[in-house]
């Protein structure tokens, strides 16, 4: 079953220096199936971020048409967008994004707090949630007392706490040691394989990358290959380094880059 399909995306950018058009997207189309862990990888400025973004709902198309759970998205007014987003999407980005006031526990309950669900069954879910993850032992701590990677893998746990139709993760291990950025790995694959997520991921890191069912390659906006796994993941991330020196471009990536 299809839970995302994206139908010949272009995304055109008005850039105001010499009224030029930049074309960020051409006729992009992609399909993520219930369950799938999909990744996306493509020299700096191949157009990942603004892929990821119109899939977020952040952006829209220039044409061609998002499908997220059998709905359009870009047919929402503004508030039943915001609802949309809050309920449909997980999000997991490459700087953590939590809240340093509130409690790892705290952090992780946002998406049920915010849609007042019931304090027993929020304290139920981050239990649950945590011990499959094996962060029981952290739920109490403030985010500046833990490390990089166990702030990602509260990140993850606060994606799915909802579960949302899909979860989008921009470089989730980008700021991470390889150690922790195994353990990140592990967190996604662990709700993968035991609470059913989809998620869609972008990358340039081909160990990270080696975690997921396929890649799509994606080069001056454009689709340009597809590299399955087959499910032996040494054999999957040397056909996904060989497929990058085909690729070209640059891949070093700052958290401040798009
Ligand atoms: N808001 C914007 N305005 C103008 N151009 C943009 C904007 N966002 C991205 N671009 C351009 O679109 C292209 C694709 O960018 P991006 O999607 O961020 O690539 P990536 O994430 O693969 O590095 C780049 O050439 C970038 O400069
Ligand atoms: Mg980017």
């Amino acid at each position: 079953m299809s839970i995302l399909k994206a139908e010949q995306l272009s995304k055109t950018y008005f850039q105001k220096q010499g009224n030029l058009l930049h074309k960020a997207l051409h006729n992009f189309t992609l399909n993520v199936q219930k369950g799938e862990f999909v990744g996306v990888m493509g020299p700096s400025g191949s157009g990942k971020t603004t892929l990821l973004n119109l899939m977020a709902t952040i952006d829209k198309p220039t044409t061609g048409k998002v499908i997220l759970n059998d709905q359009n998205p870009n047919e929402l007014n503004n508030q039943d967008l915001a609802l949309f987003r809050r309920r449909e999407i997980g999000f997991v980005f490459q700087d953590f994004n939590l809240l340093d006031t509130l409690t790892v526990r705290e952090n992780i309950l946002l998406p049920l707090a915010l849609d007042h669900y019931k304090l027993q069954e929020m304290e139920y879910r981050v239990n649950q949630l945590a011990s499959l993850l094996g962060i029981e032992g952290i739920l109490e701590k403030r985010t500046f007392e833990i490390s990089g990677g166990q702030q990602q893998r509260t990140a993850c746990a606060r994606a799915m706490i909802h579960e949302p139709s899909i979860i989008l993760a921009d470089e989730p291990t980008g700021n991470l040691d390889s150690k922790s950025a195994k353990q990140v790995m592990d967190t996604l694959t662990t709700l993968q394989e035991k609470k059913g997520a989809t998620i869609l991921m972008v990358t340039h890191d081909p160990t990270a990358a080696s975690f997921c069912d396929r890649i799509l390659f994606i080069k001056d906006g454009r689709f340009f290959s597809e590299v399955h796994s087959g499910g032996e993941r040494q054999n999957f991330h040397q056909r996904i380094l060989d497929t990058l020196s085909v690729l070209g471009g640059v891949y070093h990536e700052h958290p401040t880059s798009r």
